[in-house]
């Protein structure tokens, strides 16, 4: 399987596991990794225009409008090192109806075609499980689990030795809302990609490796296709 070939979205619900997966094909197929909370995250850290404008919106578990989201990744896919020369991941976007629509068009005006939609199935309990056990290390980004994916020392990044954190918007209360906001705003993309014959499932439960292999499956019989 070619990397270069691969131009894929990673769907799911908040903590489904859609970072995990997409760094592992990233890394893998040496794909452009573009995932908009992290993206979004990092302008806030920078105290940037752009941060300024969305950390209300994630902070209450909302979605960050349109316009600013379809500014950015117009910006990285048209950018030197663009999606036409290599194979692409997008993470978390695109997460509305209008999204989608948009990102179709930007796709046809530089000519590159979608190879698939993942959809990782994980069902609400679970979410809530894996978000309120969730670690991030504030030098690197890198993503761990307290109970399903542990450092070697507790409260360290393996990778860094950064300070793990949990992040803001993984508090019960936003959680919650968080939930509620992908299925009013980000169900409707499911069915979007449902009609273009571009989804695919995932189920999303099992352990990250699992996980891995069900989606390597499924890219293979894509990529024969
Ligand atoms: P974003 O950062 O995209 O958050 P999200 O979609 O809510 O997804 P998460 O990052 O929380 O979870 P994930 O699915 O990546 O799971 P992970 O791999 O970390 O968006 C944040 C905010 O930004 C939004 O609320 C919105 O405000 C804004 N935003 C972003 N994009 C936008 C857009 N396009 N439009 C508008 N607004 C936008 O895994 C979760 C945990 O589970 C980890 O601890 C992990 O170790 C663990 N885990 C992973 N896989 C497994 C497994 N198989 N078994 C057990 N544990 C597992």
């Amino acid at each position: 399987m070619k990397g270069a070939k691969l131009r894929l979205i990673i769907l799911g619900p908040p903590g489904s596991g859609k970072g995990t997966q997409a760094s592992i094909l990233a890394r893998k197929y040496g794909l452009l990794y573009l995932a908009t909370g992290d993206i979004f995250r990092e302008e806030i850290k920078r105290k940037t225009d752009l941060g300024k404008q969305v950390e209300a919106y994630m902070a209450r578990g909302e979605l960050v409008p349109d316009e600013l989201v379809m500014e950015v990744i117009r910006k990285k896919l048209e950018s030197g090192s663009d999606g036409s020369k290599i194979g692409f991941i997008l993470d978390g976007f695109p997460r509305t109806e209008r999204q989608a629509e948009e990102l179709d068009k930007l796709l046809n005006e530089i000519n590159l075609k979608l190879s698939a939609v993942l959809l990782i199935d994980v069902p609400d309990e679970e979410v809530v499980k894996r978000l309120s056990g969730r670690r991030i290390c504030e030098k690197c980004g890198a993503v761990y689990h307290v109970e399903y994916n542990p450092p070697k020392i507790e409260g360290i990044c393996d990778i860094c030795g950064g300070k793990l954190v949990q992040r803001e918007d993984d508090k019960p209360e936003v959680v919650r809302r968080r939930l509620q906001v992908y299925h009013e705003q980000t169900d409707p993309v499911i069915s979007f990609y449902e009609k273009s014959n571009l989804l695919y499932r995932v189920d999303g439960l099992g352990e990250v490796e699992e996980v891995h292999r069900k989606i390597e499956a499924l890219l293979k019989i894509i990529c024969d296709d």
